[in-house]
């Protein structure tokens, strides 16, 4: 990677340009950087995928695209790449209207992580009050999300992560058992049982996890930031009566509108009322964007990481 001037892209039909304040990485930009995510992009590309700003320009000349927005207006959007520039040009319907309540750091920082962890822990795992919830990953953006959200439904949350740190910060959140994954064995930990669990990470933590679920419980897989998918037993899914659910933000908002809808509601009134923030763990200047990959891509991250465009 690297950070170049040129020109910025044309507007087309239906489209918006909007001055990036504020971008936020998320693990699959890591991927498509490395070219190993499920949909491959030619370079050379702009990576990010998620930005808050200001409305610069609009396709049609009366200064409007649908009746929705006009220059000035500050917005939040995601897309597959792009963000991570002055400049991002989208669909207007990959951008939503932001409250001047919301800063724009934090909206950066709250599409796609907080997104995920609601839709997955509202629609999928259904989790509700007293229910105890198992967020594996518990100090990343999408897990750290997690545990926000399950306070947030009411259940009692274990938060899992690789160090203290970490723990230390989902405990500010309001998990209630804190596990290091690195120093004690995940299956003895979880003994208690479980309700529901959300697994951002995969690999060697995603059976323990499984098999910590009592009859009737949920499990949803979100990702494999530990680059390796794990093959569980299926007999576990039979013999302890649970479900296992693939959760998939993109494929959800297509697929189930009406609930989609719905959550995003929620999402939308919980960040203008700053009921939930994202937790920002690292902010960096455009110039050091491969930095913040990197933060990312070696599980180092605390939260989200953001790229302040202006800083
Ligand atoms: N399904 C969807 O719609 C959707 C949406 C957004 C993201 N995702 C996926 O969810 C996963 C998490 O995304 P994120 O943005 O939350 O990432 P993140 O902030 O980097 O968090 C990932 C967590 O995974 C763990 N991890 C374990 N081994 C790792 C390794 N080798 N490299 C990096 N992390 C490792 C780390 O937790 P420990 O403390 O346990 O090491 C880290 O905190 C990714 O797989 C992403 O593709 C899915």
């Amino acid at each position: 990677m690297r950070v170049e001037r040129f020109p910025a892209p044309p507007l087309a039909a239906g489209q918006v340009r909007v001055r990036v304040h504020a971008a936020s990485v998320n693990y699959p930009d890591v991927l498509l950087v490395a070219n190993t995510y499920q949909i491959s992009v030619p370079t050379p590309f702009v990576p990010g995928s998620e930005f808050a700003g200001i409305v610069e320009e609009v396709d049609d000349p009366a200064g409007r695209v649908a009746g929705q927005f006009a220059p000035g207006d500050r917005v939040s959007g995601t897309a597959l790449v792009g963000a991570f520039a002055e400049e991002v040009v989208v669909a207007a319907r990959a951008v939503t209207r932001l409250p001047s309540t919301v800063d724009l750091r934090a909206a950066a920082a709250f599409g796609v992580a907080h997104r995920t962890a609601y839709h997955a822990l509202r629609s999928f795992a259904r989790v509700g009050p007293g229910e105890d919830l198992v967020v594996l990953g518990a100090g990343g953006g999408v897990g750290l999300a997690a545990v926000q959200m399950g306070v947030l439904l009411g259940a009692t949350v274990t938060a899992v992560a690789s160090s203290d740190e970490k723990l230390k910060v989902a405990a500010s959140y309001g998990a209630r058992h804190l596990v290091n994954h690195r120093q004690v064995k995940l299956r003895e930990a979880l003994a208690g049982g479980a309700d529901a669990v959300v697994d951002p990470v995969g690999g060697e933590l995603s059976e323990p996890a499984l098999r910590a679920l009592r009859w009737g419980g949920r499990f949803v897989t979100v990702g494999y930031a530990s680059g390796a998918i794990p093959r569980v037993p299926l007999n576990l899914v039979l013999l302890k009566g649970v479900r296992v659910l693939g959760f998939q933000l993109r494929d959800f908002a297509t697929k189930a509108a009406d609930e989609y809808r719905r959550n995003e509601e929620d999402l939308a009134g919980l960040l203008a009322t700053g009921q939930v923030r994202p937790h920002i763990g690292a902010v960096f200047p455009i110039d050091e964007v491969a930095a913040a990959l990197r933060l990312v891509a070696d599980g180092q991250a605390i939260g989200k990481v953001v790229i302040d465009v202006h800083q």
